[in-house]
């Protein structure tokens, strides 16, 4: 079977395989990468072991050793990294042997750490199960664990050898799950693909119905685009990444002072999207238009955007301790049109406050 595509890092490239049906065909994919008479993990959830690792695990012709976190962002913990290293270091894993990530985004970054530091690091494969990961957090070489206080904080850059994309596990995924990953389906063509943007406008009805054909298309694009970001930008070092943080500076304001988990990760980022845009009318950077064809757009996928109207001050207090502060100054990555942003630094605290204001009551 061909890639669908394939990304190119500083000590090599790696295929991403996306098509419907893909858990029928993994062996033969497995087959290129895993070392034949290993042992080998299959790191999962608890929700995605239930509903798809058995049988992957049958399919799959592999000794594979089959390791459960919980389902939920708490198993990005010390805790379960260190079990799971205990774990895989007993069933007899060594340096030949393959870590398989199953499940979203916090199997993926969890599984990903583990391969990153396992022996100094052993090869990872990634098999993303919600849209989030489909689209985002599985491309990019991003891996790691939560402190208590701070998301994301302990990790590493660790490539995948492979990446395996399969949008009819998409059909178990709550709807919630589903909008919250749209929300960075149409961020990618806010900040960097207007096309992409029409595109998504023109195919609302068949994303809404998980059409798989649209689906697989849509998915496609998204891997495409972060793949273009991050070859630029690998290990976050020369800005072009940042763009990528469109709408996070509030969302995660919002992830800390409503508490994690209380709006779905893409949610928040929608609310942050939805702000940005009015932020950016209010600097002159673009016209009322971008505003409300993003909104209408976000409101057509059912995707939530209207921004609480509690808390702006404590939001705006939060932002200023964003680790994505550069040099003390708090930056905005702000569109001037669809398909292009700008990185604003100096932005006041009184346009600030006013975009969260009328985010929390323009829906359009
Ligand atoms: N590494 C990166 O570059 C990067 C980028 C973005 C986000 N992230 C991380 O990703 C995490 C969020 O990812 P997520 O939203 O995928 O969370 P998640 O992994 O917790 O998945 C969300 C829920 O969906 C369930 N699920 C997964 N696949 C399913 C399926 N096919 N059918 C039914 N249920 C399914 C899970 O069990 C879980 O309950 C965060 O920890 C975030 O920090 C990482
Ligand atoms: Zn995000």
């Amino acid at each position: 079977m061909k890639p669908s595509l394939i990304v190119n890092h500083r000590f090599g490239s790696y295929p991403i395989y996306i098509r419907t049906g893909l858990q029928e065909c993994c062996t033969d994919i497995l087959g290129k990468f895993l070392a034949p008479s290993g042992k080998h993990a299959l790191i999962t959830d608890s929700h995605v072991n239930r509903l798809y690792a058995a049988a992957f695990i049958q399919t799959a012709n592999f000794d594979l050793q089959l390791q459960v976190c919980p389902a939920g962002e708490a198993s990005k913990s010390f805790a379960q990294y260190e079990n799971l290293l205990n774990s895989i270091l007993r069933s007899g894993l060594d340096r030949q042997s393959t870590i398989i990530a199953l499940g979203g985004g916090v199997p993926g970054d969890l599984a990903g750490f583990v391969a990153a530091t396992f022996m100094r690091g052993i090869p990872l494969i990634q098999i993303p199960t919600t849209l989030l990961a489909q689209v985002d957090s599985s491309v990019g070489g991003k891996t790691g664990i939560n402190l208590a206080e701070s998301k994301n904080s302990v990790g590493a850059f660790w490539q995948p050898q492979a990446v395996l994309i399969d949008p009819s596990v998409l059909l178990t995924l709550e709807r919630e799950q589903l909008t919250s990953g749209l929300a960075e389906v149409v961020k990618y063509g806010v900040i960097m693909d207007a096309d992409f943007f029409a595109w998504l406008e023109s195919n609302v009805d068949a994303i809404n119905e998980l059409d798989m054909e649209i689906m697989t298309q849509l998915i496609h694009r998204c891997c495409v685009l972060k793949a273009q970001v991050v070859e630029e930008d690998e290990r976050e070092t020369r800005g072009r990444r940042a763009i990528l943080n469109y709408g996070h500076t509030f969302a995660h304001a919002i992830e800390k002072v409503f508490g994690y988990g209380v709006f779905p990760h893409g949610h928040a980022v929608a609310m942050g999207m939805h702000a940005a845009a009015i932020l950016a009318t209010k600097l002159n950077l673009a016209d009322q238009s971008l505003v409300t064809q993003q909104a209408k757009l976000l409101k057509s996928l059912r995707i939530p955007h209207q921004f609480p109207h509690e808390h702006h001050d404590e939001l705006w207090n939060a932002m200023q301790k964003d680790k994505k502060t550069v040099a003390g100054e708090l930056h905005f990555i702000l569109p001037t049109r669809i398909g292009h942003v700008d990185l604003v630094s100096s932005v006041g605290r009184a346009k600030v406050l006013e975009s969260m204001d009328l985010a929390g009551h323009t829906m359009e």
